[in-house]
């Protein structure tokens, strides 16, 4: 370690695709970290350095698939600033007794205002209503059509983990009657459990999905689930892309199946459908649950530890996989 406290020849650790800002600051002020190439300079310098790599840094948008973890034969833990780790290959990293770590409770908060933010822009059409007066609308054709109340609806969520549960306290404010899915209800949980996605998208205003992305929630939210919510409901996802079936929900959205939908996630970042572009029920955001500069920094801040907790003792502070010994 230098006098400044900057961590110097850390050889053995590499950064994999772009990272998010605020962790990309944090890191450099602490480490000298190199990153992996891309193109054909990457089969040069994985020829030359893959062998001393052991702890690997991501945002988790590049993502590190099966490829570079078979690539990097003495890989022992990736570090992912963020909560979800869908980007990283998790089978691949089991298999080789690989860790992996990732950045939860920090973002619980505000990702939960984000989805209550996309309820209230959704539900009450404050989107649409925004736009109305830019364009000039409030002179020229009156008063904007009512909205619906978001105080008082049924809402599900699909999945109440740590953000799930952050949305669900916020809805209690809002007096909302909330219920939710998960794989098993959650013993001495204060909402109504209900027995499926489609049970549960039957029986609310709207579906908040807060699940974790991965292959058991692939396309969970389908055409039935969308279908179930029905023209009165709303869908709102602060999750990831994959978890709905995104052409559906276009379909719907656009006949009128679906009431509407309030999105921070897609299924192929950065790219929106321009069908769903062109739908005034629809509230699009671009990714930005956690996206405040206190919680990036608290984010960072969090990869971080578990970066210097691994290098220093072996021990990740957060793991999703914990290494194996
Ligand atoms: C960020 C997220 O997009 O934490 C997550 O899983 O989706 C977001 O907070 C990302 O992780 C920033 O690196």
């Amino acid at each position: 370690m230098t006098d400044d406290g900057r961590v110097t020849g850390t050889g053995g650790v590499l950064r994999i695709g772009e990272l998010e800002p605020t962790f990309e600051k944090h890191l450099a002020e602490r480490y000298d970290i190199p990153k992996l190439p891309d193109g054909p300079r990457r089969a040069e310098f994985l020829a030359e350095h893959a062998a001393d790599i052991r702890v690997v840094v991501t945002s988790g948008w590049a993502g590190v698939g099966a490829d570079i973890i078979a690539a990097l034969p003495n890989l022992e833990v990736i570090v992912n600033n963020g909560a979800g780790v869908d980007s990283i290959d998790l089978d691949a990293a089991k298999r080789r007794g690989i860790g992996v770590s990732n950045t939860p409770d920090v973002l619980s908060d505000t990702v939960a205002d984000t989805a209550i933010g996309l309820i209230l822009m959704t539900v009450r059409r404050f989107g649409a209503a925004d736009r109305y007066v830019r364009a000039g609308r409030w002179e020229r054709d009156g008063q904007f059509a009512y909205g619906r109340d978001v105080s008082g609806l049924d809402v599900g969520i699909l999945g109440l983990g740590r953000i799930g549960s952050a949305i669900a306290a916020r809805l209690l404010g809002f007096h909302c009657a909330v219920a939710y899915r998960n794989r098993r209800p959650i013993e001495g949980s204060p909402y109504r459990y209900a027995e499926s996605p489609v049970a549960l998208a039957r029986s609310v205003d709207v579906l908040v999905v807060a699940t974790t992305g991965d292959h058991r929630t692939r396309n969970l939210v389908d055409r039935t689930v969308l279908a179930a919510l029905g023209p009165d409901g709303y869908l709102i996802n602060v999750a990831r892309g994959s978890v709905v079936d995104q052409d559906a929900m276009v379909q719907l959205l656009a006949d009128g199946g679906l009431g509407g939908a309030g999105l921070d996630v897609f299924v192929d970042e950065p790219h929106v459908p321009a069908a769903l572009r062109d739908l005034d029920n629809v509230v699009l955001f671009p990714h930005i649950g956690s996206a405040t500069a206190r919680t990036r920094a608290a984010m960072a801040r969090l990869a971080i530890r578990n970066l210097d907790s691994y290098l220093q003792t072996g021990q990740l502070v957060t793991p999703v996989l914990r290494p194996r010994s």
